[in-house]
C-alpha cells in the first residue's frame, strides 16, 4: 500500500469539498490517502514519508492563494524528487492556481506527476455528483502513476 498526501487550501470550502473526494478516489484503488490542511503542516519534517503528493488549491485574482506559496517553499526541503505528484482546484473563470503547482512541482522539485495534468473543477460543479466522481477519477489517476 503506498501513501498519499493530500494538502489543500480553501477559503469556502470548495477545494476542501474537491480533496475530500481525491482522497476517495485514492481509497478506492487500496491506497492510503492522508488528507490535511496546509495549515496544518508546518514542519518540512511532517512531509516526509509519502509516495505521491497531491496539492489543493483555488484561484483567487488569477493565482494561488498567499498559503500555498508559503507551503511551496516547505516543501522545497521535502526531497520530493521522483515522487508522484498531482494539483487540483476549484474556479470560476480562469482556473490558473493548479496549473502553475503542478508546474512547479514537475520542474522546481523534479517530480513525476500525474499523466491527468493539472485539475480544474468549477465552483457550480463541486456540488454535482459528476463533479465529484471526476475528482475520485483523478485520485485513481494517482494511484494509475503510483503503480507505473
Ligand atoms: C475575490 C475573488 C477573486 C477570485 N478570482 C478568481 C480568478 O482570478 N479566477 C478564477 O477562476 N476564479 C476566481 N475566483 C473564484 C474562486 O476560485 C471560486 O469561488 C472557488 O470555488 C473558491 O474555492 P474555495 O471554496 O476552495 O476557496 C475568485 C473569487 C473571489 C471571491
Amino acid at each position: 500500500m503506498k501513501k498519499v498526501l493530500i494538502a489543500y487550501d480553501s477559503r469556502t470550502g470548495n477545494t476542501q469539498k474537491m480533496a475530500e473526494f481525491v482522497a476517495e478516489g485514492v481509497r478506492m484503488g487500496g491506497n492510503e490517502a492522508d488528507l490535511k490542511k496546509i495549515s496544518e503542516l508546518k514542519k518540512a519534517d511532517t512531509l516526509k514519508g509519502y509516495d505521491a503528493y497531491v496539492l489543493g488549491c483555488p484561484t483567487y485574482h488569477r493565482d494561488m492563494t498567499g498559503g500555498m506559496k508559503t507551503f511551496l517553499f516547505l516543501m522545497e526541503k521535502a526531497e520530493l524528487e521522483g515522487k508522484v505528484g498531482g494539483a487540483f482546484g476549484s474556479y470560476t473563470h480562469s482556473g490558473d492556481a493548479p496549473g502553475i503547482i503542478y508546474d512547479t512541482m514537475e520542474y522546481v522539485f523534479k517530480m513525476k506527476m500525474s499523466d491527468l495534468g493539472s485539475f480544474n473543477l468549477k465552483e457550480a460543479l463541486v456540488a454535482d455528483n459528476e463533479g465529484l466522481r471526476a475528482c475520485q477519477d483523478y485520485g485513481k489517476g494517482i494511484n494509475e502513476k503510483l503503480a507505473k
